[in-house]
């Protein structure tokens, strides 16, 4: 293969103490979209540190492609940590292929199909709740239809509105604030200030929930005795190769990260997909 060659640049405007950080938070598509124009590897500064960016997709590629040398590490991954343990998606290489092997339990096919259902379901109860002409602040009720799916999905039972509502808000909190505690120092992550104190409580709200949800679960003969054929149920009973099963601490690990990765991801995606029909309505009818 021809060799080649990549071309490294550095961001402009890097405000001294500060670097990037505030482009990027004011505005992060416009700072991230911009930064390919300065080279094929950009280094940008955030606070003390500096990071560089594949803006080549060859790079791009070997960065998503060669997890064993691109780790999951570093100062977003601590802070995601805070939320999702480390579970799926924020394990480091060498934990990631035993529980991918262990999750994979859950998504068999018969498995799928009951997803399939229980979405099937969540989908006309929401909609049923809708009419013609009804105008609909979109995100929350996209967003608590994912987390009813993702409930439904986990623990086969319905989840009330009530609790529904605050997961919404704690993981609101908790993804807002990751982005601000992932720059801060340690030392003024621990002040008492207003944002630390919310974002604190927010987390342990969350980590909390899914302790009760799991230990309801743990404590229902049905659903132990591996009658329910849900992703929870599959997560207390999957075994390894050596027969060694999910920690309590991993089973916790795992059911928050499909609470985080299968909601905000899911809600967005619809809207910003319903945001785009309602702009195209030629592809809106086919679509239809
Ligand atoms: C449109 C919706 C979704 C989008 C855009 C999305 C996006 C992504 C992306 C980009 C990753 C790779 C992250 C990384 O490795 O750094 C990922 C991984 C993952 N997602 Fe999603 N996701 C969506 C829906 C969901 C749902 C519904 C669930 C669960 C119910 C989920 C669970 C996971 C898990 C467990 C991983 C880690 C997989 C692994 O590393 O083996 N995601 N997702």
């Amino acid at each position: 293969m021809a060799e080649q060659t990549f071309v490294v640049g550095t961001a402009p405007g890097a405000v001294p103490g500060v670097g990037h950080a505030w482009q990027m938070m004011r505005s992060p598509v416009r700072f991230m979209t911009a930064l390919a124009a300065h080279g094929d590897l950009v280094r940008i500064r955030i606070g003390p540190s500096t990071a560089y960016v594949p803006c080549h997709p060859e790079l791009l590629r070997q960065v998503l492609t060669g997890d064993q040398v691109y780790d999951k590490g570093g100062v977003f991954y601590d802070r995601a940590r805070d939320v999702a343990g480390n579970g799926l998606v924020t394990c480091p290489y060498q934990d990631h292929r035993r529980q991918r092997r262990l999750m994979q339990s859950a998504f068999t096919r018969p498995q799928l199909r009951h997803y399939a259902e229980a979405m099937q379901d969540e989908i006309e109860a929401t909609t049923a709740r809708w009419q013609d002409g009804q105008v609909i602040e979109a995100f929350p009720e996209l967003y608590g239809l994912a987390l009813r799916v993702v409930a439904r999905t986990l623990w086969s039972t319905a989840l009330d509105e009530e609790l529904t509502g605050g997961v919404e808000r704690a993981f609101d909190t908790v993804l807002n604030g990751l982005f601000r505690q992932m720059f801060l120092p340690r030392s003024l992550r621990r002040l008492p200030t207003p944002a630390n104190l919310r974002y604190r409580a927010a987390l342990r709200q969350l980590h909390e929930v899914t302790q009760r949800l799991i230990a309801g679960y743990e404590g229902n003969p049905v659903a132990t005795a591996g009658a329910t054929p849900d992703l929870l149920g599959a997560l207390l009973a999957a075994r390894d190769e050596d027969g060694g099963r999910l920690t309590d601490a991993e089973v916790h690990d795992q059911v928050i990260t499909v609470m985080a990765a299968g909601t905000e991801t899911v809600a967005a995606t619809l809207v910003w997909a319903f945001h785009r029909l309602a702009r195209h309505p030629e592809v809106a009818e086919e679509l239809y």
